[in-house]
């Protein structure tokens, strides 16, 4: 006998209050916070969407490990544990640790990206994208074209175009591609996965080139069971032999332990290329330190290793992926339109679509946002014209960005069903105001990542 009801596959043996504040309270916070939800404080929201990153609760076994960790500044027990797992489940030859995603990408880039070159993915996330730019790069996305039409799903919308890829590589030259790499999921695409067919294909191209393949492995277990969801031959396969299959097609990775990880700081380099490694350890022990911790402490290491062990299971991945889609689910039918179908991660709400009489550059998306903390406390992230308008070089005027998006985005195993539920609930209070909802203006920002710390007043 089987039931139909999904259960968080886990117990609460540790609680966090969260505090209840008034929608009087919100409308002072926000005045104060000049309507930027990144400058308030964490303990005035009541669930906090802003960001999967980081934000996971830990297990009792990896609290134990935390307990366990081996703080030696060489050779720590920790690090050699930490190094079999993601060797067992990544099977990548070098393994090397640090604080976070960020810095994996700016080792790994500031190794092989020369000024002039160009650098391929589905799409760049930012600080993937910003290091490659910093280094004088050309960070090109090259997303499959069903990415484009938010409304209509598609199961793989995290794909390459493996045709535009060919183009670029005749276009430029592969001596002019340090490498490829791929997403996975695909994050400012709306946590879209990429099939393994795709993936497979993308390599292909990349070996018949001789260009390195990579892949950012953020949320690779999400991708992992959406590929056994979706894509025939995989449904009898376990999300670890999935997962290897997809690792054994590339030369490397980088990864932010913050999301698939399951832990609060951390992340690794790997690759297969020997001569590179050694470069990379160099680099690591420079700036971020030894390479058996790699900037992070020895508990930090054990939390990762068991994490990453612990998101693989797959009841907690049909738990993570089906609470993400039933938001999705419960809001497009009353009529939110959300980028289709559901992430694996978050929530896209289309503002540009919910709200066509707020011009983009009124920030549609930032009136969303405002909105649900103002009515119901929850954060959320604009990820539209705030976060990635661009200037007409020219002129300087103001460009939109192609998709007015707000992110929902899932803590994973933080929040339960009646907090989805609340969630639920706020959003369609929203989406019923939503022809009264107003523009807004940016009255001060910074010339870089504006959205961080930009103020606003409603137009
Ligand atoms: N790559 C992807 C796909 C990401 O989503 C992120 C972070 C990074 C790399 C960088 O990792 O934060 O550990 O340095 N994404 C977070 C987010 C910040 O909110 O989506 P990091």
């Amino acid at each position: 006998m089987t039931f139909r009801t999904i259960i968080e596959p886990f117990r609460i043996k540790v609680v966090e209050p969260i505090r209840l504040t008034t929608q009087a309270e919100r409308e002072a916070i926000l005045r104060d916070a000049y309507y930027n939800l990144f400058l308030v404080r964490a303990e005035d929201v009541i669930i906090d969407l802003l960001t999967d990153s980081g934000t996971s609760a830990m297990s009792s076994e990896q609290w134990a490990g935390v307990m366990r960790g081996d703080e030696s500044y060489a050779g720590s027990r920790s690090y050699y544990f930490f190094e079999a797992v993601v060797r067992e489940i990544f099977g990548f030859r070098h393994v090397i640790p640090v604080h976070q995603g960020r810095a994996a990408e700016r080792i790994l880039f500031s190794l092989v990206c020369k000024p002039g070159c160009v650098i391929p993915n589905n799409t760049h996330f930012d600080t993937t994208r910003a290091n490659i730019e910093y280094l004088g790069g050309h960070a090109v996305d090259l997303p499959c074209p069903e990415l484009r039409d938010t409304a209509t799903p598609h199961p793989f919308k995290g794909n390459m175009d493996t045709d535009a890829l060919e183009r670029l590589i005749a276009e430029v030259g592969a001596e002019n591609i340090p490498l490829v790499m791929m997403t996975l999921t695909n994050n400012s695409g709306g946590g879209q996965p990429a099939s393994m067919a795709n993936i497979r294909a993308v390599s292909q191209i990349c070996r018949k080139h001789g260009i390195p393949f990579y892949i950012d492995a953020c949320r690779f277990a999400e991708n992992a069971y959406f590929i056994k969801q979706r894509e025939p031959g995989y449904a009898d396969k376990t999300p670890l032999e999935i997962a290897r299959e997809m690792f054994s097609y590339a030369d490397g990775c980088t990864m932010s332990a913050k999301k698939d990880g399951l832990a609060n700081i951390g992340g690794f380099l790997c690759t297969n290329d020997d001569a590179l490694a050694q470069q990379e350890r160099e680099l690591l022990i420079l700036t971020e330190g030894f390479p058996t911790y790699g900037g992070l402490a020895g508990r930090d290491l054990e939390a990762m290793a068991i994490g990453l062990r612990e998101v693989l299971d797959e009841h907690y991945l049909q738990y993570r992926i089906r609470s993400t889609s039933y938001l999705g689910e419960h809001l497009a039918r009353e009529g939110v339109p959300i980028v289709q179908p559901p992430g694996g991660h978050a929530i896209y709400i289309d503002a540009g679509r919910m709200l066509p009489h707020i011009p983009p550059l009124q920030y549609p998306g930032q009136s969303v946002v405002v909105e649900l903390y103002r009515l119901g406390g929850v954060r959320s992230c604009e990820i539209g014209s705030v976060m990635f308008a661009q200037r007409d070089p020219e002129t300087g005027a103001e460009q939109p960005a192609p998709h007015e998006l707000v992110r929902l985005a899932i803590p994973r195993r933080v929040y339960t069903q009646s907090h989805v539920d609340y969630v639920v609930e706020v959003v369609l209070e929203v989406y019923r105001r939503r022809e009264q909802l107003r523009g807004y203006r940016i009255t001060w920002q910074t010339p870089f990542l504006r959205h961080f710390s930009c103020h606003f007043e409603p137009v």
